[in-house]
């Protein structure tokens, strides 16, 4: 199973479109899939088709240790897809955990028995560095950055990747950044190019060989409550993220074998 996290602290820089489709993609292709939606904006959840308004429980309660991830889970239109849904609830999550003793690992001991029940576990991180997304960067073994092609975004990296950095030395010495997104590409414009020679340069080979470029057909598929493949099949969208499946298939062969969470 490899467990891997989509961060990127600036918001709207596709961790969510990215967690989705490819996710969707993933699970078409006939691997197991469950993703995990840690934003309180739970646009994950209303994407995958799930109102907020009818759950009696989310990650939150899961967080709390009010119920078992089991409880919460909710499958989806695509076989092999499957979602622990959010709430804005979870805004209060930071607040409510404040004194727990560990409180950065405790999605990581929520997640710890799934190991073996699904091939992947994509973690949707909110727009922040706080403690759910230092939870995520604790429970996963992975982490993924989608990066907005559209502008030099290389600053923001820094800070992120530092971050990453101080959670793999004091809770998560497995931890690695294994591959950089990069999304909204527009191969028409020199600053697409430059940002992705720029990631290249930085990041080498983690750096996907799929862009995906901008497409009004992702940017119209959440209110559809369908994946791209599903919602506008042969689009540009639905082909870079089956492209990018491919590509992170292939690096479970050539790397991560076995990325399971450790006990
Ligand atoms: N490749 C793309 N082409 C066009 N629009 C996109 C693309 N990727 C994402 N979007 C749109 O950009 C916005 C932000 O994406 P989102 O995945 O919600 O970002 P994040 O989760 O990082 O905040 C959404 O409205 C989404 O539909
Ligand atoms: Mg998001």
């Amino acid at each position: 199973m490899r467990s891997i996290a989509l961060a990127n602290q600036k918001g709207g820089v596709a961790k969510t479109t990215t967690t989705v489709n490819l996710g969707a993609c993933l699970a078409e292709l006939g691997k197991r899939v469950l993703l995990i939606d840690l934003d309180p904006q739970a646009n994950l959840t209303s994407w995958m088709g799930i109102e907020q308004k009818g759950l009696e429980k989310s990650i939150y309660n899961v967080l709390l240790g009010e119920t078992k991830i089991e409880e919460v889970l909710k499958d989806s239109k695509v076989k092999g897809l499957w979602l622990a849904p959010s709430t804005v609830e979870l805004a209060g999550a930071e607040r409510a955990l404040a004194n727990e003793v560990g409180r950065e690992i405790i999605l990581k001991q929520k997640l710890s028995h799934l190991v073996g029940s699904y091939d992947y576990i994509f973690l949707d991180c909110p727009p922040s560095l706080g403690l759910i997304t230092v939870n995520a960067l604790t429970a996963a073994r992975e982490v993924f950055i989608p990066v907005e092609t559209k502008i030099l975004a290389l600053n923001g990296l820094v800070t992120l990747v530092s971050t990453i950095n101080l959670v793999k030395e004091r809770l998560n010495p497995l931890l690695e950044v294994t591959g950089i997104i990069p999304c909204m590409y527009d191969g028409r414009t020199n600053l697409s190019r430059e940002v992705v020679e720029q990631l290249r340069a930085r990041f080498g080979p983690k750096v996907f060989n799929t862009a995906i470029r901008e497409n009004i057909r992702l940017a119209e598929c959440p209110i559809s409550g369908l994946p791209i493949h599903l919602y506008a099949p042969g689009s540009p969208g639905a082909q870079d993220y089956m492209n990018l499946a491919k590509e992170v298939i292939q690096t479970e062969i050539e790397t991560h074998a076995d990325s399971r969470p450790q006990e």
